[in-house]
């Protein structure tokens, strides 16, 4: 099972060194859901037996596609958001209004069990159909334990349905709901801590910014989270500057998230601190206050630059790594191969996993056929389908 010869490659992108490492006319052979093999087309080892073949047509072909950042399990609409932004309203203004992650909180609640699971099993296929073999998942719109377990339970089901390799992020620190006070619900999360981490989460997350949770919040929950044993993530100076980057790197969060208001000493003390920082050009398209300034402080920092989807249905609502590639090269000006290192190796480092992002003997067998013959192809040809297969641990997936 899972075995396979993806052959014709027209130009591989490896990741192999600084740049996207590629490779022309090569092959690549996945035993038991592993890459055995990769090389060049005409040394194919002979004797591979009747492993299934894919043929790539000379395509360009990347690593599956990592998306370290989204909130996948949710119900409702948030479309009366939508509207009311485009009218002029803040997402604050909305927030205190009781719409924003509010109205989702209560429609997810709201929902059942199966209904939640078959709708993030929806929203990750149509990510695998755009070529992501890795995701990570956010709980956040339960915000009470019983709902915030329920959320667990979903996220760990579809890790359980789906070949993706799937990570899963506690995120009790999203809002206070409304039918609590500030000091009690915080007090609930950090009692909730152990709870999550039996129930399949391994990331602890919080929304550190103004209308959410303050520094000092933030940094209580996330020593509570590591005291568990729960790595780090942070949701860090979208809508304002709070200081959330040093936090980050004070805590040792692998990743700091959004950045769109992120400052030179922000940044430097990331890079330090070797936090990754994941940009979420989506959200900031939709929210209209994105900084296309952002990826270049952080990169003359030398912060590490991962790229999400930021999935959500009220300010992100987007499972395409491919669109979000084309949105940093064209919003942010990030050279190509950086975007692409962005949503692959990056994206792996910011979940801390070495064995995706990379097409490498050993690395899961996760590959994306690219409806393109190279890379700069993928970011040109705009509101097209931009991936012909999917390859998670081995298995394809030709999309019609
Ligand atoms: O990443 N920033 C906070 N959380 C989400 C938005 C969630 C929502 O509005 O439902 C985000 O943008
Ligand atoms: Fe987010």
């Amino acid at each position: 099972m899972n075995d396979l010869v993806v052959r014709r490659i027209g130009r591989l992108l490896t990741m192999a060194g600084t740049g996207v490492g590629a490779l022309e006319d090569a092959a690549v052979v996945v035993r038991g859901g592993a890459i055995e093999w990769v090389g060049s087309d005409r040394d194919l080892p002979t004797g591979l037996g009747s492993v299934a073949e894919l043929d790539a047509g000379g395509a360009c072909v990347t690593p599956g596609f990592v998306d370290p950042h989204t909130h996948l399990i949710w119900a409702g609409s948030r479309r009366e958001d939508f509207v009311d932004r485009l009218c002029g309203m803040s997402y604050a203004e909305i927030a205190a209004l009781g719409g924003g992650i509010h109205s989702t909180v209560r429609a997810t609640r709201a929902a059942s069990y199966d209904d939640l699971v078959a709708a993030a099993l929806s929203r990750v296929e149509s990510a695998s159909r755009n070529g992501t073999t890795t995701l990570e998942i956010k709980t956040g719109y339960g915000l009470n334990p019983r709902d915030e377990s329920r959320l667990l339970d979903v996220a760990g089901a579809v890790r359980g349905l789906r070949p993706e390799a799937i990570e899963v992020t506690y995120l009790g620190a999203h809002a206070v709901p409304r039918d609590s006070g500030r000091t009690p619900y915080i007090n609930e999360v950090l009692a909730e801590l152990p709870n999550a981490r039996a129930r399949n989460a391994q990331w602890c997350d919080v929304f550190c910014d103004v209308g959410a949770f303050s520094v000092d919040e933030s940094r209580r929950i996330l020593t509570a989270a590591r005291e568990v044993g729960l790595g780090l993530r942070i949701h860090a100076e979208q809508i304002e500057r709070t200081g959330a980057a040093e936090l980050a790197a004070e805590m040792g969060c692998a990743s700091a998230d959004h950045l769109d208001h992120v400052d030179a000493a922000g940044a430097v003390a990331m890079a330090t601190a070797g936090v990754v920082g994941v940009l979420l050009p989506a959200c900031a398209l939709t929210l209209g206050h994105g900084n296309w300034a952002a990826a270049r402080t952080l990169q003359e920092a030398g912060v590490t630059i991962a790229l999400g989807t930021d999935c959500n249905p009220g300010t992100s609502w987007c499972e395409s790594m491919p669109y979000v590639i084309q949105l940093a090269v064209l919003a942010y000006r990030m050279p190509v191969e950086d975007a692409l290192r962005a949503a692959t190796i990056n994206a792996a480092a910011a979940l801390r996993r070495d064995d995706v992002g990379r097409v490498a003997v050993g690395q899961r067998g996760d590959l994306a056929v690219l409806a393109a013959d190279h890379e700069a192809d993928l970011v040109a040809h705009l509101g097209t389908t931009p991936v012909s297969a999917t390859v998670t641990a081995g298995t394809a997936v030709v999309w019609p």
